[in-house]
């Protein structure tokens, strides 16, 4: 009987969310037509059934994060876990932030970033606004406001998506089971405000977790989060994913969430292979990213339209990669892939 109760809850919680997530984004699409129609993207209807198909994909999406928290994979309080005082007090910001991005967008400026950043110590493909946001990745104003964007963008279902990295993740790291939890070292490449640190350190106590971004903002922002919880904390380090500095083998699990569609090709590959380095032999690499078009190919539309919408200049390219190739190039086995929602994961083993 409780465990229905928390079930209608979570459900509840969930419509709740999409609601919200819906609402806001019609009125604010409204606000900047009227306002600024010159910046208003041009998007395609979506067709019924492909909103049939993604209420469908939704309610799978809740019953296998559900499922997953009933196995034990993950405590079910952490299908209720948000910040929700902060992201009621940060939501006004959200609309203040607007103007400035329907700027960017009509005047199509996407490198108008804080003048303070040394571009030096950054890779070309980074010095962008992505999605038009605010100082791109390189504020503690943009960092104070991407989950909860994120929340919106994706109507309340971030976290389920990054929750399944869990599964393949804790399933990977029985290979080392004769090892004590503490001595599991666990990766999050582009860990950004440690959403995925999150999820992983409430399925995984006593493994040490490793978070590592180009932001050093959006790791002050993870800091904030993650030092709230009880466990140890995360170690998080400023780093690039195509060269990080983490010995060879010095990791048992890898995981990389919604950082593969934003880089070039090359870029993709040289993160891929690094993961695949800094793994010890037996280990697991857990990516989750955007879904692409050889699996998805119903969703071709919102794809299409989240191009149109945000400024994501490798999307297009993204949703057309091969990644296992990619995998399979950078010496991984044992690659296997799923998709949730609008989520894809692949998991995949150093032999
Ligand atoms: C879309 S966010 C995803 C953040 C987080 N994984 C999540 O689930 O919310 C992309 C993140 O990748 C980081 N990033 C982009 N390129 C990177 C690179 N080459 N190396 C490390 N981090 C990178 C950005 O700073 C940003 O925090």
């Amino acid at each position: 009987m409780a465990d229905t109760l928390t079930k209608l809850a979570y459900q509840a919680l969930q419509q709740g969310k999409s609601l919200v997530g819906v609402a806001h984004k019609e009125v604010s699409t409204k606000l900047m037509e009227l306002v600024a129609p010159q910046g208003a993207p041009k998007t395609r209807p979506i067709p019924p059934q492909m909103l049939m198909d993604l209420q469908a994909a939704n309610a799978a999406l809740m019953e296998i994060d559900w499922e997953e928290a009933e196995q034990g994979l993950y405590p079910t309080s952490l299908l209720f876990d948000a910040p929700w005082l902060d992201w009621a007090a940060r939501y006004p910001m959200v609309w203040l932030d607007m103007p400035s991005t329907w700027n960017r967008r009509s005047e199509r400026n996407v490198t108008d970033l804080p003048a303070e950043v040394e571009s030096e110590n950054y890779p070309d493909y980074y010095l962008q606004n992505f999605h038009h946001q605010t100082d791109g990745y390189l504020s503690d104003h943009s960092a104070s406001l991407y989950d909860l964007q994120v929340e919106i963008l994706f109507n309340g279902t971030a976290d389920p998506m990054r929750r399944r990295v869990i599964k393949p993740l804790v399933q990977g790291l029985r290979a080392f089971g004769e090892r004590p939890a503490s001595q599991l070292r666990v990766l999050d490449v582009a860990t950004g405000t440690g959403r995925t640190l999150r999820q992983v350190r409430a399925a995984l106590p006593q493994a040490q977790l490793v978070g590592l971004d180009l932001s050093s903002a959006y790791l002050r922002q993870a800091n904030r989060w993650l030092s709230q919880l009880p466990d140890e904390l995360p170690q998080l380090v400023q780093g690039n994913g195509e060269r990080m500095p983490f010995a060879t083998g010095s990791m048992q699990g890898v995981t990389c969430v919604f950082l593969l569609h934003e880089l070039p090709g090359e870029a993709r590959q040289n993160v891929i292979n690094e993961c695949f380095r800094v793994l010890e032999p037996g280990g697991v690499l857990v990516l989750a990213d955007s879904v692409q078009l050889a699996d998805s190919p119903q969703f071709e539309t919102a794809m299409d339209n989240f191009r149109r919408v945000f400024h994501e200049p490798y999307y297009r390219d993204y949703i057309g990669d091969d990644i296992d190739a990619r995998l399979g190039a950078a010496g991984f086995s044992g690659i296997r892939a799923t998709s949730h929602l609008m989520t894809r994961v692949w998991s995949a083993t150093k032999p």
